[in-house]
């Protein structure tokens, strides 16, 4: 129930559907599918399936079905509210294995949050396996974090990380607001320290990442879950598809086209791409200071903008946010666009212009620079970003982190630096050459072929579903988890 799950549990289904065949259901809530259906209509054997849920029955605003158009507090509500899909989603797999069209095999594929969809496919006697959206390592450090709360058993600023190397510390800065405030007896504990348990009883993972850029991250993630975990990412359509991407999402606020030809009008690598991802905004002082920094780097940009944290993020965009005559004297001199709301994300970094991604860090967005070779500015706000930012930097040379959180004031003068440096001639080609290493293995590991020439992502998928689906032991499987 947020895009930033929706996206990548769209294309895993369209990549088992592919490489299988079979039937595929993707079930959801009312107005998630109703918003998924314009661009993935339903056949017999690709099916879209409501659960009954309605919102104001969980004292939540008519219509909220999706984290993005939600502040905190009512975001952990939808969590808990999720819940109440159970008893329907077991009616339905019921209803489906007794029908006389019954599959022989059935295998569910369950979300994180919604673990519980695995304790009703083993009521049932199917298969199951639970997917992670976010990468291995930023996995490892959330089950770790969420079952051990390290931060509450310490008054220091830095801790230690149950399951990883001694010399590993994270910064009380790096914990979202609710995690840092978490005791074991809050809303947020609540939900999430049974949801990773059920998860870590599932039969197997499967995770949106690549084995040969995780490789520690993976290593961490199996010793920690103790499951066979698959590494089948990066979950995206690659660039031979098409120019306009048919994806799970929402209406942008500047077509396709219009950015495209946009970004023509600019030299390659020249334009800064910014955006906080599909749930997440900045304070309004920050906005001002971030908006002041761009402008003083003479760096052209695309900036997705969002009420800021204090206003309903669902809201209208008000210029008054923004320093004086900003947006006009902008478009005047072509040296920028806002976007309201959403944007044609992978679209823009498609484009050869867009030379640089100042991102919040949340594992799509950062598959998805990779994945066409654009280095990255960091801003973590929430979930598990903080950890991606780490590994983005620190292990893969492609990132380099300008703030952390939503409490933060960062001048704009350091926006001004940082955008420069990552988008200048010393440090910036460095990162640039990085992000094309990436993209390159990033390719590699969704190669087709045979035996050693198949990509480790291919074959990992197809380890998976031959178990899955073929109802091969698990002992029988291949060797990625041994
Ligand atoms: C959150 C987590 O932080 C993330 O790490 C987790 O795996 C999923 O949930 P979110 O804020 O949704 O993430 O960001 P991200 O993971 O980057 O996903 C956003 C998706 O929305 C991306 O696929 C991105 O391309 C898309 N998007 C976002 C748009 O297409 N247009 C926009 O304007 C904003």
């Amino acid at each position: 129930m947020a895009q930033g799950h929706i996206i990548p549990f769209m294309e895993l289904a369209k990549l088992i559907h592919h490489r299988r065949r079979c039937t595929i259901t993707v079930v959801s809530t009312p107005a998630n599918i109703r918003a998924l259906i314009s661009s993935f209509p339903s056949t017999p054997t690709f099916r879209l399936v409501p659960l009954p849920f309605d919102p104001t029955h969980h004292s939540l605003p008519a219509s909220s079905e999706s984290c993005d158009t939600l502040s905190t507090p009512l975001f952990v509500r939808l969590l808990h509210a999720s819940l109440s899909l159970r008893p329907a989603f077991s009616f339905l797999l019921s209803d489906f294995l007794s029908s006389p069209s019954a599959p022989s095999r059935l295998c569910v594929i369950a979300d994180v949050p919604t673990s519980w969809a695995c304790e009703v496919a083993e009521s049932l006697g199917a298969h199951h396996a639970v997917f992670s959206t976010c990468g291995a390592y930023g996995t490892t450090s959330y089950f770790s974090l969420w079952q051990h709360l390290p931060h509450a058993r310490t008054d220091a600023d830095e801790f230690p990380v149950p399951s990883f190397p001694d010399s590993f510390r994270l910064n009380r800065s790096q914990l979202p607001s609710y995690l840092r405030a978490a005791d074991g007896a809050d809303v947020w504990s609540a939900f999430f320290q049974p949801a990773i348990a059920t998860s870590l009883r599932s039969k197997s993972m499967l995770c949106n990442s690549v084995e040969e850029v995780e490789t520690s991250g993976f290593r961490l993630l199996r010793n920690y879950t103790g499951l066979r975990v698959y590494a089948v990412g990066p979950l995206l359509p690659f660039l031979d598809e098409k120019k306009s991407y048919k994806r799970a999402g929402k209406a942008h606020g500047l077509s396709v086209d219009a950015c495209l030809e946009w970004l023509d009008a600019h030299p390659p690598a020249s334009v800064l791409y910014v955006s906080f991802g599909s749930q997440n905004t900045i304070s309004a002082r920050q906005t001002m200071e971030l908006a002041k920094g761009i402008e003083a780097s003479g760096k052209a940009f695309i900036w997705v903008i969002r009420p800021p944290v204090e206003f309903d993020i669902g809201g209208e965009f008000k210029n008054e946010w923004l320093p004086e005559g900003f947006e006009e004297r902008m478009r005047e001199s072509a040296r920028g666009v806002l976007v309201r709301d959403w944007a044609p994300q992978l679209e823009i970094l498609s484009h050869a212009s867009t030379g640089a991604f100042l991102s919040h860090c949340g594992w799509n967005s950062a598959l998805e620079s990779l994945s066409r070779g654009v280095p990255m500015i960091g801003w973590p706000l929430a979930s598990e970003q903080f950890y991606n930012s780490v590994m983005l930097e620190e292990e893969l040379g492609v990132c380099v982190e300008l703030a952390r959180g939503k409490e933060v004031v960062v001048p704009g003068k350091e926006v001004e630096r940082v955008v420069r440096v990552v988008m200048g001639e010393e440090r910036g080609a460095e990162l640039r050459r990085r992000a094309v290493v990436l993209r390159e293995l990033l390719e590699d590991s969704m190669k087709e072929g045979d035996g050693e020439g198949k990509g480790s992502s291919l074959k990992a998928i197809d380890e998976f579903l031959e178990i899955a689906l073929s109802g091969k032991s698990q002992m029988n499987g291949g060797s990625l988890n041994s």
